[in-house]
């Protein structure tokens, strides 16, 4: 699959196989995270790879919408500093979160990204440290079915909607 497809087809998907995945797979997608690009290469984070079905299910409890998260196969934490000290920390982290999506992606395996609201829970399940903030886990898991859901029309909005040709207002259009 190459990087446009994988762009084009890739969606949020939910439900997982009960298949686990090796662990050669696990650190490919690891690897793929630590190789993203941050802010002057500060490279901030740090990865809990978690594959424990028991603070799997736990973890579902640190965030109001993170079900699927109790049925992966692999939910990634991804640490970071504070927002509060660096404005970019977040991008950063949606960086990162997007290569490991996408290379897992490219090995079948489908996921989710999952927004994470309760620090105490999610430290005193994981033991990470004070001086780390813990804001998205990743969900990754073979699909449940074979057919995993198409990209959906009027999934994203149009080009001419969200870029624009040289200054704000001219609106850049689709050919
Ligand atoms: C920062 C961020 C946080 C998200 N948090 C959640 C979440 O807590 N629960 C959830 O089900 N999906 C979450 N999502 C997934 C989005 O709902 C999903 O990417 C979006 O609906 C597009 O889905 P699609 O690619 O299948 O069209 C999050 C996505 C982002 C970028």
């Amino acid at each position: 699959m190459d990087v446009h497809q994988a762009i084009k087809t890739k969606r949020a998907v939910r439900k997982y196989a009960e298949e686990s995945l090796p662990q050669k797979v696990i650190r490919s997608i690891l690897h793929a995270g630590r190789r993203a690009p941050s802010a002057r290469n500060t490279q901030p984070w740090h990865f809990i790879a978690i594959t424990d079905p028991r603070i799997l299910k736990a973890l579902t409890t640190a965030g109001p919408y993170i079900d699927f998260v109790g049925e992966s196969a692999l939910s990634v934490a991804i640490l970071t500093p504070p927002p509060s000290e660096t404005e970019t920390i977040l991008f950063d982290a949606g960086q990162t979160a997007a290569y490991m999506q996408l290379r897992a992606w490219e090995l079948g395996i489908v996921s989710c990204l999952g927004s994470i609201y309760e620090q105490t829970t999610a430290r005193r399940l994981l033991g990470y440290p004070e001086n780390l903030y813990f804001r998205i886990v990743i969900a990754f898991g073979y699909p449940r079915s074979s057919v995993v859901k198409p990209a959906r029309r009027g999934g994203r909005r149009q080009l001419a909607d969200v870029a624009h040709r040289d200054r704000w207002g001219e609106p850049m259009k689709d050919c």
